[in-house]
């Protein structure tokens, strides 16, 4: 999987544990993904293109590296994926910001979309989909197949815990993008939970059931 980065950084891994922990509350679980999702960043934009501008320092004039070309699109996968949107626009202040609205469905577990609103023009800009969690990989792989459906071609998917299974399934879909993983997990289990993991992140970030 040569599209596939798993970002083993100390202080990812050791915010990951806390993530885990049952014991940890709404508002912690909310900062820690914000962070989390700042520190991938970090690295999953580590390729975005710059141009030469020109900038007058107090001292002299000099031609000096700035972000190039349109300006990003963070695209959450909802609701999930909003807990990391902050995180992301911490490093990238003027990204502009989509969403693509899928819920999976507790018996079959295959996603439904009910809401895709994206930047335009999406065809020309670095698109950066965060979900925290990658289980089965339906989600992931539908929510792309939109973005690519309507005209998204430089695509890096985020997810803090993944599934072999999953990120197998969504590399081997769409070996074109960028996967930036926190860490692979065991396996799922018969409810499609990623084990050990972290339960529903939906509902922990929002607090609900
Ligand atoms: C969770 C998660 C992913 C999806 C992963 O969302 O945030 O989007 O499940 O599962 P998959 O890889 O098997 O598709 P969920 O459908 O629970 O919706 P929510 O974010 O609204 O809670
Ligand atoms: N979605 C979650 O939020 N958690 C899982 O373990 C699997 C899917």
């Amino acid at each position: 999987m040569t599209n596939v980065t798993i970002l083993d950084h100390p202080l990812i891994q050791h915010k990951i544990s806390i993530l885990r922990n049952k014991a940890t509350g709404t508002n912690e679980f909310r900062a820690l993904t914000e962070e989390i999702a700042m520190l991938m960043g970090y690295e999953a934009l580590r390729d975005l293109p710059l141009e030469d501008r020109e900038v007058e320092t107090p001292l002299e004039t000099c031609m000096t590296p700035m972000l190039a070309g349109k300006k990003l699109a963070v695209v959450p996968i909802l609701r999930a994926g909003l807990g990391m949107v902050n995180g992301i626009l911490a490093l990238v202040p003027s990204a502009k910001v989509g969403h693509i609205g899928l819920y999976r469905d507790e018996t079959t577990h295959e996603p439904h979309e009910y809401y895709c609103k994206l930047p335009h023009p999406i065809e020309q800009r670095t698109i950066v989909v965060p979900d925290p969690m990658l289980a089965t990989g339906g989600s992931a792989v539908q929510a792309i197949d939109f973005i690519k459906a309507r005209g998204g071609k430089t695509i890096k998917f985020m997810s803090i815990i993944a599934a072999p299974e999953g990120l197998r399934r969504l590399s081997e879909a769409h070996p074109d993008i960028q996967i930036y993983i926190g860490h692979v997990d065991r396996c799922l289990n018969e409810n499609a939970y990623i084990c050990p993991g972290l339960g529903d992140a939906g509902d922990r970030i929002f607090g609900t059931r």
